[in-house]
């Protein structure tokens, strides 16, 4: 078995494990889809790099097309200057989330515009590519053309805006020719596309003609975009020129990289691109004459409060950076990839994170952590004794031997939230065995020592199983329960052997609180306790269930959720200016600031305050009220204020002191 086993590790040593993300459109700033995607990637990158792979991990920048060269324009900004921001903001989003990529491409990169324009060359001396009239709808959006059929009240419903009419000469990538190949590649290869509905979703796809693709725009149309090789009259489509990243980043056609890692490609999707990852992106390949190897992982949507895909242009997205500086960048990570079936779309939202911090990782395992390190520092000296295992002791051991298999099945699944369930499972399971032991009872009585040595041993080894297991989910969160347990870094390769944590193994006199818990805050639910009866599951366009998190920790009638509440913006305002609004009674008309923003609110206190009296005050508004027009006047908001019984009014105020746009909660 020795040398079986000297196999097996060669041969898992060789395996190569190559993980893309989408490169994110630099038209807006990133936002909760975009992380979670981000973050599935890099808990696979982790979870294969622990598992004794060779891993490579891409992500970057899609900074070309009609949609950023109108974000640029509309930011008064030109194309590049404005790439380069935003694209920092992306590499900033994924530095806060402690994404471990290898590689970060922009699609404005020298190293990528010269592939695209050798593979372009490639198919058009391979007689693929000719150019012809053209007319369609266009969805800047979705930077694709648009058939009728998919139009809800003459848009997609993803877009906020319709599509626009094009007619104009592009040419075209011969793709239909390759329609009878792709299929048969489908067919052969059942694991190409997964979750497998997708790939269903494909072939079905597949049974109308595809036609053949537009890869060019008029260059005096859209300016911004890889000038063909042949005509620099034209630029390249957005998506042939995207696509081609996955490729030009390890150095196509001959860098050793690519040579290295080409083959075991998964790119990791949004089903909102999936025909360009599984029509576009193979058959432009099989006609630059690539062999084909990689594999797609799709994910579905997060959805923003409204019950539609989060967006920036649909103006219901989360902000990452928010929501990692209130429950940590770790939490985070954990929280989404729990709260999803993966491939499936989502509900999530701070009020049911907030409830899974709190039961999983304040109750179950930072409470675990906390409670054995403070036995073991203040009965065993802060030191780990050798064990003496009795029959009590075999379910932990068995069971945390068992785990790494178990959830590297699940991972190998993409059923990543099952997977987590079954690490806390464990973690639930070492409580109960430490509930059940009763070690500080053992603490009492000194003929008890050499047993209450072995179950604190017993736990931290769980806790080491348990901890390295969660380390793709939550790198820095993990690194810091083994610092407060003494051990040493996260592998995989000794989680199937207990008792690998050396006796005399010395615990740190102290430990930072690692997951605080997080306060419902007063009036709210208390979260933990309320039962809410479940949605009912809405379908989505590929008929997903769609996973219900946000439902848990509301109430009956009177209540309402910490989300909800947290949907009114409520943000201090300094008055810089009041006037009365002709003509009537009760109405002023104040001009707030909000930070470096100002705004104007039309306000019924003209009866209580004089003008010159509110100038310099510090007010609340809810900032994200609907705008109203009063008298003409567009009201962008509402000041806060209580009226008594007699009808007297007092301001809701804050210091004058205090910075105007805060966040009042
Ligand atoms: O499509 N829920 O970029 P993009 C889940 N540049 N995931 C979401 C999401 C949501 N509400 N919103 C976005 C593009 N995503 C192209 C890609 S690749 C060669 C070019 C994630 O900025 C999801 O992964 O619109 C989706 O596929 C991706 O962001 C789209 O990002
Ligand atoms: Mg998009």
């Amino acid at each position: 078995s020795g040398t079986l086993r000297l196999a097996a590790e060669a041969s898992t040593m060789e395996q190569t494990f190559y993980v893309t993300t989408p490169i994110y459109y630099v038209n807006a700033e990133p936002h909760l889809g975009h992380a979670y995607t981000t973050i599935v990637a890099d808990f696979l990158a982790r979870w294969h790099r622990l598992d004794g792979h060779r891993t490579y991990f891409l992500t970057g920048t899609d900074e070309h097309g009609e949609k950023v060269y109108q974000a640029a324009a509309a930011a008064g900004t030109d194309a590049q200057t404005f790439t380069d921001r935003i694209s920092e903001r992306f590499r900033g989003a994924w530095q806060r989330l402690d994404v471990s990529n290898d590689d970060f491409i922009r699609t404005t990169e020298p190293r990528h515009t010269e592939v695209v324009r050798q593979v372009l060359q490639r198919l058009h001396d391979a007689g693929d590519i000719y150019s012809a009239e053209y007319e369609g709808l266009y969805s800047v959006g979705q930077e694709r053309f648009v058939t009728d059929k998919e139009l809800v009240d003459g848009k997609l419903p993803e877009d906020a805006a319709p599509p626009e009419r094009r007619r104009e000469t592009n040419y075209f990538f011969r793709m239909e020719k390759y329609q009878p190949w792709l299929i048969e590649h489908l067919e052969r290869n059942p694991g190409f596309i997964r979750p497998a509905a997708y790939r269903r979703e494909v072939l079905g796809m597949l049974r109308e003609p595809l036609g053949d693709l537009s890869i060019s725009r008029p260059r005096g149309r859209v300016p911004w975009g890889i000038p063909l090789p042949w005509d620099e009259g034209h630029v390249t489509y957005v998506w042939f020129d995207a696509l081609i990243n996955y490729a030009s980043a390890l150095g196509y056609p001959d860098g050793d990289l690519y040579r290295r890692f080409w083959t075991s490609a998964r790119h990791l999707i949004g089903k909102d691109i999936l025909k360009a990852h599984a029509v576009f992106w193979p058959t432009m390949l099989k006609a630059a004459g690539s062999p084909l190897y990689h594999s797609l992982i799709v994910g579905g949507y997060l959805f923003g409060h409204d019950g539609r895909k989060m967006s920036k242009s649909l103006g219901n997205a989360m902000d990452p950076f928010e929501m990692a500086q209130r429950f940590g960048p770790d939490a985070l990570r954990y929280y989404l990839l729990r709260a999803v079936p993966y491939g499936h779309d989502g509900n999530v939202g701070a009020a049911a994170l907030t409830e899974r911090y709190n039961a999983d990782l304040a109750n179950d395992l930072g409470n675990l952590v906390s409670r054995t390190r403070t036995l073991i520092v203040k009965h065993l000296g802060a030191r780990l004794e050798a064990p003496q295992q009795t029959a009590a002791d075999q379910p932990v051991i068995a069971a945390g031997t068992g785990l790494l298999p178990a959830v590297r099945g699940l991972v190998h699944d993409l059923k990543f939230n099952a997977a987590l369930e079954e690490m806390l499972q464990y973690v639930r399971s070492l409580n109960r065995y430490f509930n059940d032991q009763e070690p500080w009872r053992l603490a009492r009585e000194p003929a008890a020592r050499a047993r209450l040595a072995t179950v604190l041993y017993n736990v931290v080894e769980g806790v080491r199983v348990a901890a390295a297991l969660l380390t793709p989910a939550m790198p820095v969160k993990t690194q810091e329960i083994r610092a407060a347990l003494g051990l040493g870094p996260a592998t995989f390769a000794d989680l199937e052997q207990w008792g690998r944590t050396a006796a005399g193994t010395v615990l740190p006199e102290t430990a930072p609180a690692l997951f605080p818990r997080v306060d419902t805050r007063a009036g709210a639910a208390p979260a933990a306790k309320a039962k809410a009866k479940p949605k009912p599951q809405p379908k989505t366009r590929q008929g997903g269930a769609v996973a219900n998190e946000e439902t848990a920790g509301t109430t009956g009638e009177d209540t309402i959720g910490i989300d909800q509440f947290a949907r009114v913006k409520l943000r201090a305002a300094e008055v810089v200016g009041a006037e009365r609004v002709p003509k009537t009674d009760k109405l002023l008309k104040l001009r707030l600031r909000l930070g470096d923003a100002e705004r104007t609110v039309v306000s019924g206190i003209a009866e209580h305050y004089a003008p010159e009296d509110l100038v310099g005050r510090k007010l609340v508004v809810v900032a994200n009220l609907k705008p109203a027009k009063l008298r003409g006047i567009m009201s962008q908001g509402m000041i806060l204020a209580a009226e008594d019984e007699e009808g007297r009014l007092a301001l809701v105020e804050l210091p004058r002191g205090f910075p105007s746009g805060t966040t009042v909660r």
